[in-house]
């Protein structure tokens, strides 16, 4: 085993960053928004998680202040749309940094559909869907209460789309769904097979 503090890592042995493959897999908010110019945009964010499942709250964490971080504060809204294996090439492609009001549906070629609540679009090919409104907005500091690069946007889940094709029995088949994960520096992962166990009781 080797021990280091992050900002002293051995760079002959790690020369690039391994912070990101050391939290690997993350699921990938594929957020899309919309300004209250009527401006559309989308992008991944694999700093994502949910947060609370009554009600349920996701969470992005944008490094530094970026379109989805300016339209979702200036609506209160987005919407997160789930990153599949078929839509890999258009996922990376929205991750392109295009001038402010170019949009990132039209550049990756990807069709929209419209939200039920919540006035951003979502990805009609993602099997699943959540419209969000947004909770908090904070930015991350450090120990010393230094404010860092990143803000976190919580968004409370008010609406969910799921392609009913791949509700099977009563659950959702999240292996047919072939969700991305992101990993570490160029790397992906799909989720393609999964195994079930049970809690031991009590558990
Ligand atoms: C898979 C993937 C995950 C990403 N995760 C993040 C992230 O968690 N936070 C972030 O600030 N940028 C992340 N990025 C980079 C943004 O997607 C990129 O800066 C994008 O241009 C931001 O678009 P926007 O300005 O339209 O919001 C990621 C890119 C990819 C391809």
């Amino acid at each position: 085993m080797i021990f280091f503090e992050p900002h002293n890592r051995d760079k002959t042995l790690l020369p690039h960053n391994p912070w990101t493959a050391m939290i690997s897999p993350r699921p990938i908010g594929w957020i899309s928004t919309r300004s209250s110019a009527g401006e559309v945009n989308i992008a991944p964010y694999s700093y994502f998680n949910a947060v609370s499942a009554i009600p349920p709250v996701v969470m992005f964490s944008s490094d530094g202040w970026k379109d989805t971080l300016t339209f979702a504060n200036e609506t209160r809204e987005f919407v997160w749309n789930m990153a599949t294996w078929d839509l890999r090439e258009e996922m990376n492609l929205t991750s392109a940094n295009l001038k402010r009001g170019a949009s990132e549906f039209d550049f990756a070629k990807l069709e929209t559909a419209p939200c039920q609540i919540v006035a951003a679009p979502r990805v009609a090919k993602s099997p699943v869907a959540f419209e969000c409104k947004v909770v908090d907005i904070i930015p991350v500091r450090d120990v010393k209460g230094r404010k860092l690069e990143n803000t976190i946007v919580l968004g409370q889940v008010v609406g969910i789309h799921i392609d009913e094709q791949y509700i099977r029995e009563g659950l959702l088949d999240t292996a047919a769904m072939k969700p991305l994960a992101r990993l570490g520096y160029r790397e992906y992962a799909v989720i393609e097979q999964v195994f079930a166990m049970d809690r031991p009781p009590g558990g």
